[in-house]
């Protein structure tokens, strides 16, 4: 079962195709954002075909549920499920306490509500996500749009007495204009280069009135699958 992707993209089908594994009949299974997720998504609905599996599939953003509903899968809504059985996403960093920075793609929140619900989340990773310490990525703030300027500037102050110098901050684009979520905020990408204390700066973040949430998906994942470009992969288990 394979998706034609390019041979850039073989470490994600990777793990993509393994987390295939961990789906069963009567499940209820949350489905990330991103070039991953989305390799994940086609081959769901190969599985889903020919398996005619009983699942309903619950999508993090309005273009991963647009592609669910054009692959024919079965689409439900976080407000009609109690719990989401499991959840597949990707992730654009992945340290070794299985901590993640995520939200590359613009779709952390409802991302971090999904995870939320999730008995399980399994992240499916090509081996260039794997970091020592996250932060390299820009880490995407959600926020709102009413005193974006003003919530920038109180999260600069907040990064400064964490003891960060170096760091820019800048809203995110998208053609000319300011990129908008799904719930139609705003998005700050915050370069730090590293994160010394990935829960400390999530918590203070959060604390600025204005934020809505960060990329930062502390303690969420219980899995980590990451793919290698030779056709093997890592898989990474939570302890406890
Ligand atoms: C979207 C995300 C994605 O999971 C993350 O950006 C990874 O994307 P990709 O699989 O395309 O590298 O958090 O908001």
């Amino acid at each position: 079962m394979f998706v034609n992707n390019s041979d850039k993209d073989i470490g994600k089908e990777i793990a993509a195709l393994e987390a295939l594994n961990y789906v069963h009949s009567k499940m209820v299974i949350g489905l990330g954002t991103g070039s991953t997720a989305k390799i994940f998504v086609d081959l769901l609905s190969q599985k889903y075909f020919k398996e005619n599996l009983n699942i309903k599939v619950l999508a993090t953003s309005s273009s991963t549920e647009l592609q669910s509903k054009k692959l024919g899968l079965p689409i439900t809504s976080i407000d009609c499920v109690d719990y989401i059985d499991l959840t597949i996403d990707g992730a654009d960093e992945v340290d070794s306490d299985l901590n993640l920075l995520k939200g590359g793609g613009g779709a952390l929140l409802q991302e971090k509500i999904v995870a939320s619900y999730s008995k399980r989340m399994i992240v499916i990773v090509d081996n260039s996500k794997v970091v020592s310490k996250l932060g390299k990525f820009p880490l995407p703030i959600e926020i709102v749009k009413f005193g974006s300027k003003g919530t920038q500037k109180h999260i600069e102050n907040t990064l400064l007495k964490l003891g960060y110098s170096d760091f820019s901050i800048k809203l995110r684009k998208e053609n000319d204009d300011y990129f908008v979520t799904d719930e139609k905020h705003f998005i700050l990408d915050l370069s730090l280069k590293k994160i010394t204390d990935p829960y400390t700066l999530d918590m203070q973040i959060k604390k600025v009135v204005g934020v809505v949430e960060t990329g930062l998906f502390i303690n969420m994942a219980n899995s980590v699958i990451i793919g290698n470009d030779d056709g093997s992969f890592k898989l990474i288990e939570r302890e406890g």
